[in-house]
């Protein structure tokens, strides 16, 4: 059979690009822990008053572990503001009361995308202290650079757990 240099030059091109998204993909899951969100359940947007999103806030659910129940909505995180002590196991529970938002934690592995009618889930462990901003980054409408907040993780004997 014979194969022009050209293709079989292209076939080599395509096989080492394939290797290296391979490869790139496998590391993001086997060494930095890169996962998909838990699908954390369906929600009617318009009725997130008769549920749990009614009183957004921070739980301590006792052993170093917090529930975080936020709603996102143009164009703010409710709450903006949760302290934990440095240490804490964190479960976010967040949902959009209006459009798509988006939602990270910098220098953390969380990464949503927020849909109206969904409920967003992942758990964190917070083992530094500082500060950390909390960041819309899906384009959701004039106030969308306005959408943020933070997360204080304190040292473990100044704190108790707060959502503002
Ligand atoms: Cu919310 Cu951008």
């Amino acid at each position: 059979m014979h194969i022009d240099k050209y293709e079989r030059m292209w076939l080599i091109v395509v096989s080492v690009t394939l290797g290296i998204f391979f490869s790139a993909l496998l590391a993001g899951a086997v060494i930095f822990g890169v996962r998909t969100p838990d699908p954390g359940g369906f929600i009617n947007p318009l009725q997130l008053d008769q549920t749990e999103f009614a009183n957004p806030g921070v739980r301590d659910m006792g052993n170093g572990e917090y529930e975080v129940t936020m709603v996102a909505q143009m164009w703010a995180f409710v709450p903006a503001t949760i302290r934990v002590p440095a240490g804490s196991t964190v479960t976010f529970n967040i949902t959009s009361r209006d459009v798509t938002h988006g939602f990270i934690i910098e220098e953390h592995n969380i990464n949503f995308e927020l849909v109206p009618g969904h409920i967003a889930r992942q758990t964190l462990t917070f083992k530094e202290e500082g500060e950390f901003h909390m960041i819309c980054h899906e384009y959701c409408g004039r106030g969308h650079h306005l959408m943020h907040g933070v997360i204080i993780v304190e040292d473990e004997a100044s704190t108790t757990a707060l959502g503002e």
